[in-house]
């Protein structure tokens, strides 16, 4: 199978030299090509790709000025004439002795193979604790909300040509992965470890500026799936879930004179319950079995999922009325809405799988 490796690059003159030998040695016996996309570096490294040009299998795309790398990813996929897509960077932070494992994979069968971080034997050398962060929460923002993929974040890939074939993709910022992962046809998908080797020559086009658009991009992509659609459904479902618990703690302990606690304890139920119900018939319509049994298997699992909610609830309850002697109708507020994030959680992680 004809592999095209699709390399974006901008001021990468020191690296790609390098980078198009380590290729060349690991594909020997191959068959390739290489689609540098360069949006007119500045420092002349489509010049160089020319003259490379001559002893390997490059093919230039030199587009007029700065577009983005998922932009320049997809126009290396319009032009790419093999079968299997490879996609890295060209700074040497993504070893390139891992892409005969990645074709192999696609050759084996897979759809998508992802040279990732964040599976066993995987990892990251020479960032800040502050960078670990950051990645790990954007992962685990596009884990909970749009895949199941361990590094969708990953910018080192191959892929079926049919993954996506027909598709159209809306390149924007540096997650071109994630985009493919959302919007591609596929089934299997692995990932294979490897290292995050740190930047030995050139710099880092990554800015601030790309965290505001991975968060656009998120929300697109969430709108897209239907997942922003079902987070709201979700808050809104749960408006009456409120009030009916906290106007039945009111009730309760006001005008039937119940320690608050239990008061807490039936009222929360009762919204539990409520919840329940509504997103089984409306959040999560599209996810759900049909069947009696399925439903109580559901209904089950809620009242657990929910039950530790409600202690998380009740534990805030608690200790902000006892110990910061916050008044009771606040605490409980303030107690719902964490158990608000966690039921959220443990709805699409487990209930509504
Ligand atoms: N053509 C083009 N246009 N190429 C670009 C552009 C652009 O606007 N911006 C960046 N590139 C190229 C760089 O020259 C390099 O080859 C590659 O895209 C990655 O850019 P870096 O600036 O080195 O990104 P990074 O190291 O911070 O992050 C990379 O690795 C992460 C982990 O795999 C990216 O691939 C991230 O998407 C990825 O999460
Ligand atoms: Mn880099």
């Amino acid at each position: 199978m004809k592999a095209s490796i699709i390399v974006p690059t901008y001021n990468e003159r020191e690296n790609l030299k390098i980078l198009v030998e380590r290729i060349a040695n690991s594909l020997k016996e191959r068959e390739y090509e290489i689609i540098v996309v360069d949006d007119n570096s500045p420092d002349g490294t489509w010049k160089l790709a020319q003259d490379l040009a001559q002893f390997y299998p490059i093919r230039l795309i030199k587009r007029e000025g700065k577009r983005g790398l998922a932009s320049a990813v997809v126009d290396g996929f319009s032009y790419a004439t093999g079968h299997c897509f490879v996609v890295m960077d060209a700074d040497l932070q993504h070893p390139p002795e891992l892409v005969p494992e990645l074709i192999d994979a696609i050759e084996g069968g897979a759809d998508l193979a992802i040279a990732s971080r964040y599976v066993k034997g995987g990892g990251i050398r020479g960032w800040s604790h502050f960078r670990r962060f950051i990645s790990m929460g954007a992962v685990w923002l596009a884990r909970i909300f749009l895949t199941s993929v361990r590094d969708p974040m990953s910018g080192f890939f191959a892929l079926k040509r049919d993954v996506i074939e027909g598709v159209d993709l809306r390149p924007r910022g540096y997650k071109i992965l994630l985009e493919i992962l959302v919007k591609g046809k596929y089934s299997r998908v692995v990932e294979i470890p490897y290292i995050f080797e740190p930047r030995k020559l050139g710099q880092s086009k990554l800015n601030k500026k790309q965290y505001v658009e991975y968060l656009k991009h998120l929300i697109s992509l969430m709108r897209y799936k239907g997942e922003l659609q079902r987070l709201l459904k979700f808050t809104i479902v749960g408006v009456p879930g409120v009030l009916v618990n906290e106007g039945l703690l009111f009730i309760l302990t006001e005008l039937l004179s119940i320690h608050y606690l239990l008061s807490a304890l039936l009222s929360t139920e009762c919204s539990i319950l409520s919840n329940f119900t509504l997103n089984d018939l409306w959040t999560f319509k599209n996810r759900r079995d049909r069947g009696i049994k399925r439903f109580f298997k559901r209904a089950i699992k809620s009242n657990l999922g929910f039950g530790i909610g409600v202690l998380i609830n009740l534990f805030i309850l608690f200790a902000l009325t006892e110990n910061a002697k916050v008044h009771y109708l606040i605490s409980n507020l303030l107690g719902i809405i964490a158990a608000f994030i966690w039921n959220f959680l443990i709805s699409i992680r487990w209930i509504w799988k």
